[in-house]
């Protein structure tokens, strides 16, 4: 199994304002959804509550202590050992790959365990109250970048980049 962090960061490290995103990013959550559809999917119990419920054609897994066990369309973990437990029933194989979808703290836990981050560099400085953890840049290879321009779907110009872990041989 492979485990991938995906996010999208402004250039001040912010992720997250009043409980949503701090951006209109049509062709960021284009890539998002292309790259996360089919594959099991981890994330907090306020990215769930501000993904507004599951995601679609992938299996949601919510990392919570307070969310009803049987609540409907997602399963809910109580830590993140737990949920990587779970995502590996959902695998078509055994090299499957599953995604820590946010927030701060589910990065910043399951970072040490992942081999690959495909982070969205936000070409912005925003205000915001949730920050993505920081990282050991020493420790990762960038395999991938692609810039995009701002324009009347997207508020700001972004680069799509993938890091992996270096020596993870992937
Ligand atoms: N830019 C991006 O790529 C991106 C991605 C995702 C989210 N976001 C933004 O980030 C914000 C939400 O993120 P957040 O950091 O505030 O919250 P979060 O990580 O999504 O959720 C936090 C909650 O998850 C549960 N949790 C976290 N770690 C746990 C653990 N080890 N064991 C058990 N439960 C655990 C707890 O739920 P309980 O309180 O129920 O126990 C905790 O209150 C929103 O603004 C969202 O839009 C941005």
């Amino acid at each position: 199994m492979i485990l991938s962090l995906i996010a999208a960061i402004s250039e001040n490290g912010v992720i997250g304002r009043d409980g949503g995103l701090p951006w209109r990013l049509r062709d960021d959550m284009r890539w998002f959804k292309e790259t996360t559809l089919g594959h099991p999917i981890i994330m907090g119990r306020r990215t769930y509550e501000s993904n507004g419920g599951p995601l679609s054609g992938r299996a949601n897994i919510v990392v919570s202590r307070t969310l009803d066990a049987h609540t409907a369309g997602i399963e809910v973990a109580r830590s993140l050992g737990n949920a990587i437990s779970l995502a590996k029933n959902h695998l078509q194989s055994p090299s499957g790959e599953v995604f820590v979808i946010g927030g701060a703290g589910m990065y910043e836990e399951a970072m040490p365990r992942c081999e690959r981050m495909c982070l969205t560099r936000v070409h912005a400085t925003v205000e915001g109250d949730t920050r993505f953890p920081d990282v050991d840049w020493a420790r990762w290879r960038l395999v991938r970048e692609e810039p995009h321009l701002a324009d009347e779907h997207n508020e700001f110009a972004f680069s799509i980049c993938v890091y992996e872990r270096k020596g993870s041989g992937t």
